[in-house]
Parts: structure tokens; sequence; C-alpha cells
């Protein structure tokens, strides 16, 4: 039976019935529509609602109940129910009749859903921060193995000036420090207890909401129940954390894509996460980095939808709102989904050092060392730009690299240019002397490493 049929002469059409159902997605808030029909049973006793003997009765089958569906989280799928509210309340009324109805008093499933719904961000945010902790780490460890693995890094995609791979690892951990920052923002106020908000104007019951709350674990209270059935800024903040988060990942996948190619060849990925072709028996293919690029877009695409559904909506509870689920649960089982993945694809990763330095040496990545090197001699650097293309473009057309250059060459284009040039132009000496903080120089990459391994120590330690 529907939790509203009392004035209703004619009964439901099945298919608005189907259309109306949001089981088959908000089952997933089983858990936290028990825990927090718990509280509000306790809650019906400070007001006399229930005695202390009935609410221990519902207590103790909400429990059962709580056992059931952690041994069979989709039970409930073979139901009949419209949401996951009405099918814990039928269960409830099957066990104990008249009395389960009685939790319903003073609550409404307008409040009810927004705070299952904060409990279980709650909880996702702390399963996506350990994570994301985890890939750090591996981030961090990757780093620790390649301080000398020198390559190009690259602007434009155009080789540009020598990095090491520990130092693009270090560029992807800040990434990733940022989204914990903003996940641990977040929390704050997702942890707000909208219980006792009623239909829209608070409860008419003078329960004490603080209690409540913490019974339920929520630091605090919402203000104002018009507001707090209707705010879903929560959910878009948690949609736009994974979106950022996403964007992350796919750059981190396209970097990885690209250094995987047969062309640039700094990296293989593991035989266990790559697939093969049903064509052409020679391919291994990077899919699980594609995968992970291309779903950035289902995440992006759910933050849109998200807000398309509360632009424009009035005070309060609107049914729009019971869409949000869906978006809200496909962005963050993709955002950690997608982490997890990027984890897979560090633990097992071959770097082709050689190849790396190679791609390096080859892509005059020292240039600016030399134009820095006759500035250094007194020439403006505007000019010793100007000389320095005019030797590359020498160097391009007798297929020699800088170094290779003879120093009577050299002399052709700067006399400032003496023999102490090639120790400034080797790859090691152009990242040596980039030593300022957040620099690439192996101090300040291994200073940087160290001070990540302090930072991660204790970074979960609140959640
Ligand atoms: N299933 C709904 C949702 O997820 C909650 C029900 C509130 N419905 C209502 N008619 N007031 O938003």
């Amino acid at each position: 039976m529907s939790l509203w049929g009392g004035r209703f002469s004619k009964s439901i059409n099945q298919k608005f019935k189907a259309f109306n159902n949001s089981l088959y997605f908000d089952y997933r808030l089983a858990e936290q529509d028990i825990i927090s029909s718990i509280a509000w049973s306790r809650a019906l006793t400070t007001v006399n609602v229930l005695d202390f003997n009935e609410q221990k009765q519902i207590e103790y089958e909400l429990n059962c109940l709580l056992e059931k569906i952690r041994i069979n989280p989709k039970i409930m799928l073979s139901s009949n129910n419209e949401d996951i509210h009405s099918w814990v309340e039928d269960q409830l009324i099957e066990k104990l009749g008249e009395l389960a109805k009685k939790l319903y008093t003073g609550r409404s499933r307008n409040d009810q859903v927004t705070t299952d719904l904060r409990l279980w961000c709650k909880i996702s945010i702390k399963k996506l921060l350990k994570s994301t902790l985890e890939l750090k780490k591996i981030l961090i460890l990757t780093a620790e193995n390649n301080q000398n693995t020198i390559m190009p890094g690259y602007t434009h995609l155009q080789r540009a000036q020598p990095i090491t791979f520990a130092y693009w690892c270090l560029a992807y951990l800040e990434m990733l420090l940022r989204d914990e920052e903003r996940l641990k923002n977040t929390f704050k106020r997702v942890d707000i207890s909208p219980l006792g908000s009623g239909a829209l104007s608070g409860t008419s019951y003078n329960i004490n909401r603080k209690q409540l709350a913490d019974w339920l674990g929520f630091k605090s209270v919402s203000n104002n129940g018009l507001d707090s059935v209707s705010d879903r800024d929560y959910v878009l903040e948690l949609i736009s954390n994974a979106s950022i988060g996403m964007v992350h990942l796919s750059r981190f996948a396209e970097d990885m894509i690209f250094f995987n190619s047969t062309e640039v060849g700094f990296i293989e990925l593991s035989d266990d996460i790559t697939s093969g072709s049903s064509l052409m028996p020679q391919k291994k293919n990077p899919d699980i980095l594609e995968l992970i690029r291309g779903k950035c877009g289902q995440v992006q695409g759910a933050l849109t939808g998200m807000m398309m559904i509360l632009k424009g909506l009035p005070l309060s509870y609107n049914k729009d709102m019971q869409e949000d689920k869906k978006f809200l649960f496909n962005a963050i089982d993709t955002w950690h989904e997608c982490i997890d993945m990027s984890i897979l694809v560090l633990h097992k990763l071959i770097i082709n050092k050689a190849r790396c330095k190679e791609a390096a040496k080859q892509s005059y990545c020292n240039s600016t060392e030399l134009a820095d090197y006759l500035v250094s001699k007194g020439m403006p650097f505007r000019t010793a730009h100007h000389v320095v293309g005019k030797i590359i473009l020498k160097a391009i057309n007798t297929n020699s690299a800088l170094e290779d250059l003879k120093l009577s060459e050299f002399k052709k284009f700067s006399d400032k240019i003496t023999e102490d040039v090639y120790s400034i132009l080797s790859l090691q000496s152009c990242i040596n002397k980039r030593n300022v903080q957040g620099g690439v120089s192996p101090i300040q990459v291994s200073k940087a490493i160290n001070e990540a391994k302090k930072i991660i120590v204790n970074s979960l330690d609140d959640f």
C-alpha cells in the first residue's frame, strides 16, 4: 500500500507508479534510513508519543532489519514499494502492526530523505578520502623510485625542458592534495542534521534537535526548515568535488596514454590491466586509461544535471529532487572507481628509463640553459634567445644535439661561448640548476617527497 492512499478514490496507474518509484536507485539509503529511524524513535519517547517499551520494540525490529539488509543489501528490490522510506516502513508494520505506524509521527519523508542522504554523503566522503590516500601513497612511492629518471617536460605537447618522472608524479600529488582539502571542506557542510524540519516548517513536536543530531553523529543542526528540506547544495558540492577530481584523473590518464604510445614508449602497462584487439594480434591497449579519461565526461554531466534540477526550483521540496540521487551515486561511484583504477595503473607500472632520457636528450630541452649561459656572460636575455634560436637551427640542420656542436661552431654565433658551455648543457645540469622551492632539482624533489610523506601520515586522523 502507498503511504498516502487515504485521500484517493482511484488506485494508482501502474505506468505512473513505475515512473514515480525511486526504490530501484534509492535502495542504497537503506542503512541510513533505518539508523535515522531509530534516532527518531528515541526522540519520540522524549515527547511521549512512544513509551519506553514501545521504543525498545521498534529499535529492536529496526536493528533486525539492519542485519538483514547488511547480509543482502538488494533484498528490497523485489518489493513493490515506492521508495526506500516506504519499504522500511512496510517492513516494520509487518513486524509490529499499529505500533510501527506511530514512528511516522512528526516526521516527513522530506526531512527524512535529506537526513539519509547527508548520512550517506558523510560515509562516502570518508571512503573517498581513504582511496585518495592510497593513490597518494603510490604516487609518492613511484616518485621516490624515479628521482633520477630524466624525461622531457612538455608545453603544447612539445618537448620543453628536462624534468624527472618523480617531478611529474609530484604534480599529480598536488592535485590530489587539493581534492582532499575540498572533500574535507565539503564534509563540514554535509555534517548538519536537517531532521526535525518536518515537511517544511519544522516538526510540531517539541523534540530536542541537537540531541537527535548527536545520536546520528551530526555536528550541528540546520537553521530553517524551508531551506533544510530543499537544500541540496551539499549534493552539488560533492558532485563538483568529483568533477574536479575526475578532471585531474583524466589528465593523468591522458599523460599516461601518451607516455604509453608506441611513438613515445616511456612506460608500459602491466599485461593484466591491458586488453587486446579481436583482430590485430599485436595490440596491447590502454583501455583502463581511456575509460578513466572517458568517464570524466559522465561526472561533468552529473554536475550539470544536478545544477539543472535545482535551477529555478521553487521552495521547498519538489519531486524533481528525487532525481538527485541518480546523479550523486553515479558521480561518486565513477570517481571512486577511477581512483582505484589509477592505483592499479601505478602499482605495476613499467618505466623505460633509457627511453625517457633519450627523448629528453634529443629535444633541445637544454636550449634555455644555453640562453641563460649567454646571459651569465653579459648578453641581454632577448638577444641570447635569438642567438640560441640560430644555433638550434644549425643543430637541427646538421641533425646534432646542442652539446655535440664543436666549440668553433658555437663561436660563429657568439664569441662569448667558451669551453665551459659543455658542462651546463648536460641534462643533469639543467635539472640541478632549478633549485628554487618547487623546482625540479633532485634536492627539491627529495625534500618534496619527504614533506609529502609527513603530510599524509596523519592526514585522516579526524576522519
Ligand atoms: N523518494 C523521495 C525522494 O527521494 C522522498 C519522498 C518525498 N516525497 C514527497 N512526496 N514528499 O526525494
